[in-house]
């Protein structure tokens, strides 16, 4: 058990299906990115895998949220991938370019890969931490906006229960995962370190099946090595829970 940290300032909304949800989320994107260009002329943002966000996905490609974007400033990360060729099934990237980038006019520069092919996992992940050093550089990494899904289990990005080496207490940002019990088995994921350094963090959380852990990890006992998700509450940023009415049928009103 973690020494329990402050409560991060944090904002639970709940939509009334997963298709609200998305568009919730995709108009947060869209506020979040004109701020970020504005203030400091570029929003980098990390992706999620999984479902939900690429609901969202889909409806920054398209009118009127496409048109409200200014794509030429946005930068594109990925907090997780899976380790496996681009073109995969389980790719990540595949996904966010077929519901997004490839309906976007991004510069390709600005979209920053996972690498998955001619490396190692952890080569990989030491790569991956450099290249966004590098982005940042001379600042320390600080997304303007990180997305993340939750699992059943309370999994997120690629931190899965019990897997404590994966936490970033190394001071690791970056880090490959072996053993994930969600396949593919082989990721590459961002750690807390990094994770709670973003401006914005914004869960996407939709289904029944995640009612009972996500109640847990807002209001249950701080246990993020049994509940990941419960160790993202970014010190200087703001965290919000985005959640379909199903599930969130087990929080207390
Ligand atoms: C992945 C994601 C993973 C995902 C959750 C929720 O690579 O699959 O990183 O953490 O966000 O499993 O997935 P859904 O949104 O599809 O339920």
């Amino acid at each position: 058990m973690s020494d329990v940290p402050e409560p991060t300032a944090y904002e639970i909304v709940v939509c009334a299906d997963p298709e609200a949800l998305a568009s919730e989320a995709a108009n947060r994107f869209v506020t979040l990115a004109r701020e970020a260009a504005a203030a400091h002329g570029r929003f980098r943002v990390a992706l999620s895998g999984g479902s939900t966000p690429a609901a969202m996905q889909r409806l920054l490609a398209a009118a009127p949220r496409k048109q409200q974007v200014d794509w030429q400033r946005v930068h594109i990360f990925w907090g997780d991938e899976r380790f496996v060729p681009p073109a995969h099934m389980h790719s990540t990237l595949r996904v966010a370019q077929e519901t997004l980038l490839n309906h976007v006019p991004i510069p390709p520069s600005h979209v920053y890969p996972v690498p998955t092919a001619g490396v190692s996992p952890d080569e990989a992940a030491a790569q991956y931490a450099q290249s966004i050093h590098e982005h940042f550089f001379p600042a320390a990494p600080r997304f303007d906006l990180i997305i993340l899904g939750m699992g059943p289990d309370g999994h997120t990005a690629s931190l899965f229960p019990g897997d404590e080496a994966l936490t970033g207490d190394d001071g690791r940002l970056v880090t490959a995962v072996t053993n994930a019990p969600k396949p593919p088995p082989t990721r590459i994921t961002f750690t807390y370190p990094l994770l709670n350094q973003a401006a914005h963090v914004m869960f996407l959380v939709a289904g029944e099946d995640k009612a009972q852990t996500a109640a847990q990890v807002l209001a249950g006992a701080y246990d993020p090595h049994r509940y990941p998700a419960q160790g993202v509450h970014p010190a200087n940023g703001r965290l919000v829970w985005l959640l379909d009415q199903a599930a969130a049928q087990d929080l207390q009103n």
